[in-house]
């Protein structure tokens, strides 16, 4: 059995418009097993259905860990970069290890990688980075214990598949920003939990607040810490407040995901940007005052599939705040610009020399 999204061999790839995000799959994955204590060789085979045994670990108690890439093609259709690929490796370690998961060494991860993209060649969408919602191939790598067992221990075998998505950004509304409630009844993550493992249960775990939100007219929620007090992260994302001119952004405290994107914003802003830069914590108090009185004049999301994702307005204990003109900001444009850049390879900026890779492609 098949699923109906997966793109037929040799057919082409639906119009960059119409592609959204992660919705059609290239007709191929990468797949490789961990069993007996070492990982085997791997292979590459038809995206088809995974046979998994009902008993398995990653069904019953939640042991799978994933990341998220893009691989993208350069103005002249010739050579096809990913975005610093040795965090995302370095990242599914550390996933790994929260969840008693083995570890995929990062030269191993890399080429799994890279493998999943040349065989993707003719699926990656075509250079359209000047498009309102530019296209590009997303990658997923995912890595779950399969062992059948229910007593609570962690599995013996794993399995690392890769599937790549031709799709445009995480939302259609491309640069147009969104509308974030802050979240007061639910929470993401806690001092001492997985909150900065990407992991499964995670995402699983912030779907109904993320449902009642969306039937409230929201895009997405905006967390908040067990207290209630200081901004997380969002759903997919995250989160920068521009205050005072000063590019503030939530410390990594353990309780959200380290972006590999909020490393770079935080890294252009500094060095490239020269803005005062503050990894912190960030009171939801300071960011209503601060727009309130107009200190606040940007805020702004960050992620691979979200990019850079202008937030205009934000919703809090049923009142609603515009964040400047309810539009895209300066600096998230600029941002926006500079790190899509970056990613083409059309700029070349002194902190960000090795932040792209070419990747062999198969025509
Ligand atoms: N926060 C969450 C919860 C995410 O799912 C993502 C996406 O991966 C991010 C932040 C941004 O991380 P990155 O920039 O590495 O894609
Ligand atoms: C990404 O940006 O790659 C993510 O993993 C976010 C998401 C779609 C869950």
């Amino acid at each position: 059995m098949r699923s109906n999204f997966i793109l037929q061999k040799n057919k082409p790839i639906p119009p960059t418009e119409k592609l959204g995000f992660g919705q059609y799959y290239t007709p191929y994955m990468y797949v490789r097993r961990y069993r007996n204590s070492r990982w085997e060789d791997h292979f590459i085979t038809d995206y088809e259905l995974l046979a998994v045994d009902p008993a398995s670990q990653m069904l019953h108690y939640g042991q799978l860990i994933f990341e998220g890439m893009k691989a993208y093609y350069n103005k002249d259709q010739e050579k096809v970069y990913l975005f610093r690929p040795e965090e995302n490796a370095k990242r599914y370690i550390r996933s790994a290890i929260r969840l008693c998961i083995p570890q995929l060494p990062v030269a191993d991860f890399i080429d799994s990688i890279k493998s999943a993209v040349k065989f993707s060649g003719p699926y990656i969408p075509p250079y359209s980075k000047s498009n309102p919602t530019p296209a590009s191939l997303y990658i997923r790598p995912f890595l779950m214990g399969t062992t059948p067992k229910l007593g609570v221990k962690p599995a013996q075998d794993y399995g690392h598949v890769v599937i790549t998505s031709p799709s445009g950004p995480y939302f259609s509304s491309g640069l147009n920003p969104i509308k974030l409630k802050v979240e007061e009844e639910y929470i993401r993550a806690a001092p001492g939990g997985t909150g900065e493992a990407k992991c499964a249960g995670n995402y699983a775990a912030s779907l109904l607040a993320a449902e009642i939100a969306l039937k409230e007219g929201f895009d997405q929620v905006l967390w908040l810490d067990v207290e209630r007090k200081y901004l997380q992260e969002v759903g997919a994302m995250n989160l920068f407040v521009v205050i005072d001119n000063v590019l503030v952004t939530p410390d990594l405290d353990g309780c959200i995901l380290p972006g590999i994107t909020r490393d770079a914003v935080i890294e252009l802003g500094a060095s490239h940007f020269k803005m005062s830069v503050e990894e912190r914590h960030v009171s939801i108090h300071e960011v209503i005052e601060g727009i309130k009185n107009n200190k606040v004049t940007e805020i702004f999301g960050s992620g691979t599939a979200a990019v850079i994702t202008p937030v205009g307005s934000l919703g809090y204990k049923g009142e609603h705040y515009t964040i400047g003109d309810g539009k895209i900001g300066p600096i998230a444009q600029k941002m926006y610009d500079t790190l899509l850049g970056i990613q083409y390879n059309e700029l070349n900026i002194e902190c960000a020399k090795d932040w792209i890779i070419e990747v062999q492609i198969d025509g």
